[in-house]
């Protein structure tokens, strides 16, 4: 049967995605914190956000071109960078980074992805975005950007919503060995859940297992035994204003700071001269009394002023959500969950999907408003 026909929406994606890959890996995608609140109103925000259309505008043929710092895209949506997306589909980075170009949007590399900088700068291309999470040590910080520079990405996303591990209480649930804190033993219930998905248990093994490609010459370097634990070391809460203020002047590029949602946050982090804020509450993975990002966009556009580019997450399911997102103030918009749902369900051929039904939903919802391009769209509650 046709891929649309079968999986016409994102979210009927999710359930094959829990078939296909073990449930700890779910657990690790899935997750919010605590009683997921924060994850629930995020989508409870974005259900609340009505569009009134107006009609007789005449044939529209939406336009969905968009540009950031000057340079052009074919959507006003992007992958947002999700740690690990390898073990929760061998090569998901690559399978999106080539979608994004394909397609012309922005891909967005974790620092705790499996694939390296050099790999992804192979499959997205110029869509190649690099996320930070900042190294205690500032050699490594220095060299990351090097490598990011080198291989021609422009814009840096620094991320600032993780001062600590946060609880991740499905993922204990489901016995998953994940995370930051350095425990990553393998116990007998996550090789029983591994071998019921041995089509993902093959192509992990085949593929390495857990890599850390970004941060492994590192690793390496200071004789770490545990490659996890070393990340933990190095990357939990050592982002402070003063670093901030040295990864700005240690990359010439574009710089946005993610993980904002207060208005006094992004004015001093564009006063330090940051170009553009992520308004994003990580999905509602981190704080479950965090508000949903699109309530604080307003009072961020306040403090920042007119011209700095605002880009949201969190909760975004569809094309219909981008359209909202754009309405209620956004200038771009970031999908996490939503991307690897469709690459853990279809492999190779998920990131085409997911690409392709954002993109039918965006112009869908643009005619039925009438909207021929994003900045009329950008106006419509403006
Ligand atoms: C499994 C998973 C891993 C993530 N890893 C990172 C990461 O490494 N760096 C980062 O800045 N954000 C990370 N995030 C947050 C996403 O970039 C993004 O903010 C969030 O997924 C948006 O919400 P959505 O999943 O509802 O679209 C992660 C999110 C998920 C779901």
């Amino acid at each position: 049967m046709d891929l649309m026909n079968k999986y016409p929406r994102l979210t009927d994606l999710e359930a094959p995605a829990a078939r296909r890959i073990p449930k700890f890996v779910f657990a690790y995608l899935d997750s919010g914190t605590g009683q997921d609140h924060a994850k629930d109103n995020n989508r409870a925000y974005l259900d609340g956000i009505e569009l009134t259309p107006q009609f007789m505008r005449g044939r529209v043929n939406p336009d969905l071109s968009t540009q950031i710092f000057g340079v052009g895209y074919n959507a006003p949506f992007g992958v947002a960078p999700v740690g690990l997306s390898s073990l929760i589909w061998p090569g998901a980075e690559s399978i999106l980074g080539a979608a994004a170009k394909a397609h012309g949007f922005p891909y967005i590399l974790s620092t705790v992805a499996g694939e390296s900088i050099e790999m992804v700068a192979q499959s997205a291309g110029k869509m190649a975005w690099f996320q930070l999470y900042a190294p205690k040590d500032r050699a490594i910080m220095k060299d990351l950007l090097r490598r990011a520079k080198e291989h021609g990405y422009q814009n840096l996303v620094v991320t600032a919503d993780v001062p600590a591990p946060s609880r991740r209480e499905h993922m204990r649930i489901a016995g998953a060995p994940l995370g930051s804190r350095g425990n990553s033993s393998f116990t007998p219930r996550v090789i029983w859940q591994s071998m019921l998905r041995p089509e993902w248990a093959v192509r992990t093994l085949l593929n390495g297992g857990a890599r850390f490609r970004n941060m492994e010459p590192y690793a390496k370097q200071h004789g770490a035994g545990q490659i996890t634990k070393f990340i933990g070391e190095q990357l939990n809460g050592s982002l402070d204003w003063d670093y901030l203020a040295e990864i700005r002047k240690s990359w010439d590029g574009n710089m946005f700071l993610k993980g904002i949602l207060h208005g006094q946050d992004a004015a001093r982090a564009v006063n330090l001269g940051i170009d553009g804020i992520v308004v994003s509450n990580h999905g509602g993975r981190q704080l479950d009394a965090a508000p949903a990002p699109l309530a604080k966009l307003a009072a961020i556009r306040a403090a920042v002023g007119p011209d700095v580019p605002l880009v949201v997450d969190s909760g975004i399911r569809s094309g219909l959500d981008v359209v909202r997102a754009l309405s209620a103030g956004a200038d771009f918009v970031l999908l996490g969950r939503g991307f690897m749902y469709a690459v853990a369900a279809l492999g190779k051929k998920g990131g085409h999907h997911a690409a392709t039904i954002l993109l039918e939903e965006v112009r869908d919802v643009m005619a039925q408003l009438g909207l021929k391009t994003i900045d009329e769209v950008k106006r419509l509650n403006r």
